[in-house]
């Protein structure tokens, strides 16, 4: 394994200074935005922009719907760090580039994460629009080879063996509830499983991953979340079902209807981010 293609903490503080160069404030929150749900990032009050391609070792969003700026500011009078469009590795990107932003939020003194994403509903009561609280994922890309922490330890985040029992905090999850019942938003939860992509899934993926008790499906947010929590943030995890996933096979997925979708979801994900916000 080539050393040199993991990034060291020295990169990490590199790219940090050059943030912490351009911003007043201190973040307390970190946002990543999924596949059409960017919006979000344009309530960001007092915001201050940093596109991606301005910071050192930071990969540059290449896909249609993601932007690739931080956005910096307060939403709910949190002061908020918001990825407007995530990396994905699908990108041709390495698992370190994928998941520098969380490295950067951590030592920028971030201590939670909101991390949004879209993703095909596999459980059959979900249909598009719904929104979905993440209560556990299945790291797929982890276990064929794919994790984030692979090469050497960053001792000044965490462990070797990180703790993963918990990767969705209990504590948000619950806030997550309450406010979906308050605001009257409609919240399914399960589980999300991660893979690489960029392929849609075979019907036969999607009856694996239904067996393995997936309840959603997507392309991003384990690597993040696995970091975030190498690194003690607490996460609240929300997908966006933006297509039911085709267990037999009769229709089609595509990445229009990803980001058509994300238009009904993006208010739903705010009253609850929002209402979240207020109270972490
Ligand atoms: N599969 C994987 N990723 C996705 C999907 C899907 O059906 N929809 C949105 N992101």
């Amino acid at each position: 394994m080539d050393m040199e293609n993991f990034i060291s903490l020295a990169q990490i503080d590199e790219a940090t200074r050059a943030v912490q160069a351009k911003i007043t404030v201190q973040p307390k929150v970190g946002m990543i935005l999924g596949s059409g749900l960017n919006a979000l990032a344009d309530s960001i009050q007092n915001a201050v922009t940093i596109p991606y391609g301005e910071l050192p070792h930071f990969p540059t969003s290449t896909v249609q719907g993601h932007v690739g700026r931080l956005v910096i500011g307060q939403l709910e009078g949190v002061d908020v760090l918001a990825m407007q469009g995530r990396i994905h590795y699908y990108e041709g990107y390495t698992m370190g580039q994928v998941t520098l932003p969380v490295r950067v939020m951590n030592r920028l003194g971030i201590g939670s994460l909101v991390v949004t994403n879209a993703a095909g509903g596999v459980a059959p009561q979900f249909e598009p629009g719904d929104v979905m609280l993440i209560t556990d994922h299945l790291n797929l890309m982890g276990m064929s080879g794919l994790n984030p922490l692979m090469g050497p330890n960053l001792d000044e985040f965490g462990p070797r063996f990180p703790d993963m029992s918990q990767a969705y905090d209990r504590a948000y999850c619950e806030l997550a509830r309450q406010v979906a019942k308050t605001e009257k938003v409609k919240l399914q939860e399960g589980v999300y499983a991660g893979l690489s992509g960029p392929s849609f899934e075979s019907p036969a993926d999607l009856r694996f991953l239904r067996t393995a008790g997936a309840d959603a499906v997507g392309m991003s947010t384990v690597p993040e979340v696995i970091v975030a929590r190498h690194g003690g943030l607490r996460v609240l995890g929300l997908s966006g079902v933006s297509n039911k996933a085709n267990l037999d096979g009769s229709t089609i997925t595509t990445h229009a209807e990803v980001m058509e979708a994300g238009k009904v979801i993006t208010p739903k994900l705010e009253k609850i981010i929002r209402g979240v916000l207020r109270e972490m």
